[in-house]
């Protein structure tokens, strides 16, 4: 991360200093579009995120700098006062949430920049969200704890980006700790911290970015939890959580054939992040390779938020002999996570990259990352 050009920045807009914090983006080894359905995830924070420079300026306003887009809002603080640049309204929604929340405070100035690469699907939203409300905690003296902090992200997306996303994101950015990996049950919200380090036992993780912009504002990823929620309800249920094949059968004739089809991705992937866990208590890789690679095919056959170029991508992990490949995130674009064994990484990254570039023209981008501390003062 860039602090020194986010001091400079902040310096030469706001003549003075302030203070630092950070929040990460993250991965998710399994448990893809389970968070809102009530089910596990198993995310970890990474070494890439935002970091912002914040000083409170006695007034009513919010003078926010993004650094990396070059771009300046000034907003004030009521419902009314929404800005209209999309970055910003990240921060006003995380203002507004906390106000909704009782919190009291007033107008800051801000310089912030990241490295958590945009659309990869590696979650940068989520990071500004939790920068933000963990400043904005910590600067007002709010005494917010850290999981209404990540509620207060996943509000902003509902109510002022348009992404009905569930907690994952936000939580792991905000909950992450080092060398760890988080299986957060969604439904009780308790998590447990699992030891994550792959290269002791002869394994890389990488992300390979397909470079595809991926973009949950707009219906897709709505629909997909609309789907979920129909179907739900049809079984009786607040989630899809617990749901068995048998039941979903039962009431096949009912509903879509779409809706039956995401609801049978749903209930395959409560099952893969259970076993994954068990997998990893044993150090047995093979196995959670294994399950990522369902994974990814029930997000591309069933759940449908793949696209050609990340199924391509697995496809070729597959044929390299990774261990595991799939679509990381909400899908439609953006990375694949590979658990590939170290002797085979040098292989599979050349071959991935030469028959990428040869069927679309330009290679995908190549990303390792450390498993980090979530939301933190620099
Ligand atoms: C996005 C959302 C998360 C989650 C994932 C899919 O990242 O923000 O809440 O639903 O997609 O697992």
């Amino acid at each position: 991360m860039n602090v020194e050009l986010i001091n400079q920045k902040f310096f030469e807009k706001f003549a003075t200093k302030g203070e630092l914090f950070t929040s990460p983006g993250r991965i998710n080894l399994i448990g893809e579009h389970t968070d809102y359905n009530g089910g596990f995830v198993f995310p970890g924070a990474i070494d890439k995120g935002m970091a912002a420079e914040i000083k409170l300026n006695g007034t009513e306003k919010v003078r926010a700098y993004s650094v990396d887009l070059d771009d300046y809002a000034e907003f004030g603080l009521e419902e009314a006062d929404a800005p209209k640049a999309s970055w910003a309204r990240y921060i006003f929604g995380v203002c507004r949430e906390i106000q909704k929340r009782g919190g009291k405070i007033a107008g800051f100035d801000t310089a912030f920049a990241g490295d958590v690469p945009l659309g990869a699907g590696m979650s940068s939203s989520a990071a500004l969200e939790s920068t933000f409300a963990n400043a904005l905690n910590d600067l007002f003296d709010l005494g917010i704890d850290r999981f209404e902090l990540a509620r207060i992200g996943q509000s902003t997306e509902h109510n002022y980006c348009g992404v009905k996303c569930g907690i994952m994101d936000q939580f792991a950015s905000v909950f992450g700790k080092a060398g760890h990996l988080m299986r957060l049950d969604c439904r009780s919200m308790e998590f447990e911290y699992f030891p994550f380090d792959p290269e002791k036992h002869g394994y890389k993780v990488v992300l390979l970015d397909s470079v595809v912009k991926h973009e949950l504002v707009g219906s897709p990823y709505n629909d997909r939890r609309a789907s979920c929620e129909r179907v739900a309800a049809k079984l009786g249920q607040e989630f899809l959580r617990g749901a068995t094949m048998a039941q979903l059968d039962a009431i096949k004739s009912e509903i879509s054939e779409e809706d039956y089809k995401r609801a049978r991705y749903v209930i395959g992937e409560e099952q893969r992040v259970l076993d994954v866990c068990e997998a990893l208590k044993r150090d047995d890789y093979e196995t959670v390779g294994k399950r990522m690679y369902e994974t990814h095919w029930g997000m591309s056959k069933d759940y449908e938020v793949s696209c050609e170029e990340l199924d391509f991508l697995a496809t070729v992990a597959e044929e390299c002999g990774v261990s595991g490949s799939r679509i990381m995130g909400g899908g439609f674009g953006g990375c694949t996570i590979n658990l590939v064994k170290a002797e085979r990484y040098d292989d599979f990254i050349a071959t991935a990259k030469k028959r990428f570039a040869e069927k679309y023209g330009h290679e995908p981008k190549v990303y390792q990352v450390v498993i980090s501390d979530g939301a933190r003062r620099l």
